[in-house]
């Protein structure tokens, strides 16, 4: 199994949980950890919110022993508080910070942090070189562009600024989901720089993470959407991946060459039976984990909307769904998932 070094931090494998807003808390990192992800990451931040700490955002900052090694992500618009952000200490607790140059939402965009600091790889330079004072590893995640694809350039610069690695989704800014993720772009910005390219786009299956590293060379693959109600996701590639290697060494090579730029999959993986009962165990834990961590403070909403993805490939999902968002307790929704297990 390959491995991939971030600067001084070395991964057990190369598969990495994805920063997602309203998804990737604690008890979820937790949760895809367990079932092998090597590296996750705290939903993205703004600078802004980390320097004036609420509630809110301490929750979302909220990490422990099990949940090793963790990248804070995050965002802004202002070098200042990039400065601000090195002193304030509140980094400490992270392995490694990473930059997110990726984010297309307007709100986000409105200030041109996110995406818009595309248009300014010379920022983002400046922002890594501030970064890199906290002694971590620091790493960004980027688009193709943000209008215009440039990201050859950026790319360039993130390595030159002393970066230790860079995560590309290859979409520009404005793309919608429904344009496929680039992969070809992976490739092309492996061959440009030297510090360890992690691919991210469409990957929903064991088959495409194959395909990622074969027709881009990618040092780690990154998955988002993939992960959401199914970390086992994580558990069932790492076996693959395994059994995959074997399996090489004694069939034809040519059986695994793919076409490069042949475009990837969106269909997610069937689950066999098994799979949806564990998925259910998995929510009933996540439920335990939000409780245990956040207690009343909790994002209910989060809890109804990550929960509902669990649901997937359970008979009547669509009707279970429906039902879940009318609570109105956690208690109760303890009492659902017991129910759907029994
Ligand atoms: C619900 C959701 C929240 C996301 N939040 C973030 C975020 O906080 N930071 C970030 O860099 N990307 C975020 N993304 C983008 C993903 O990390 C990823 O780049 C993108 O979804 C493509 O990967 P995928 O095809 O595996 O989903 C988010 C995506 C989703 C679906």
């Amino acid at each position: 199994m390959k491995t991939i070094k971030i600067g001084n931090l070395k991964l057990a494998n190369p598969l990495i949980l994805a920063p997602m807003v309203d998804v990737t808390d604690l008890p979820y990192r937790l949760l895809c950890r367990r079932a092998g992800a090597s590296l996750a990451f705290t939903e993205m931040l703004y600078i802004d919110a980390i320097l004036h700490e609420n509630k809110k955002t301490k929750n979302l900052m909220k990490t422990n022993k099990e949940d090793k090694p963790i990248g804070l992500q995050i965002t802004g618009n202002s070098e200042e508080e990039f400065e601000k952000f090195v002193k304030s200490g509140k980094w400490k607790d992270f392995e490694l910070i990473d930059l997110n140059c990726g984010c297309p939402s307007l709100r986000i965009t409105g200030n041109e942090a996110g995406s818009y600091l595309l248009r300014n790889p010379e920022k983002i330079s400046r922002m890594i070189k501030i970064l890199k004072k906290t002694g971590k590893p620091v790493t960004a995640k980027i688009r193709l562009g943000f209008r215009k694809n440039n990201v050859v350039e950026v790319a360039r610069e993130i390595e030159k600024a002393g970066a230790d690695a860079l995560t590309l989704h290859p979409r520009l800014a404005i793309d919608g989901r429904d344009v496929p993720a680039e992969w070809s772009w992976i490739k092309k910005v492996k061959d440009e720089i030297k510090i360890p390219v992690i691919g991210n786009g469409d990957v929903f299956s064991k088959e495409d993470v194959e395909r990622m590293f074969k027709e881009t060379g990618c040092d780690g693959v990154m998955i988002a959407r993939g992960a959401i109600g199914d970390p086992l996701i994580f558990e069932r590639i790492l076996n693959y991946l395994g059994n995959s290697t074997r399996r090489r060494r004694v069939n034809d090579k040519t059986r695994f060459a793919s076409d490069i730029n042949k475009k990837t999959s969106i269909d997610r993986e069937e689950l066999s039976v098994e799979d949806v009962k564990k998925n259910l165990k998995m929510f009933k834990e996540y439920v335990k984990l939000e409780k245990k961590f956040f207690g009343d403070e909790g994002d209910f909403g989060r809890v109804k909307y990550v929960g509902g993805k669990f649901l997937r490939g359970f008979k009547g999902a669509g009707n279970k769904r429906e039902e879940l968002m009318s609570f109105m307790t956690i208690e109760e929704i303890d009492k659902f998932i017991n129910t759907l297990i029994s």
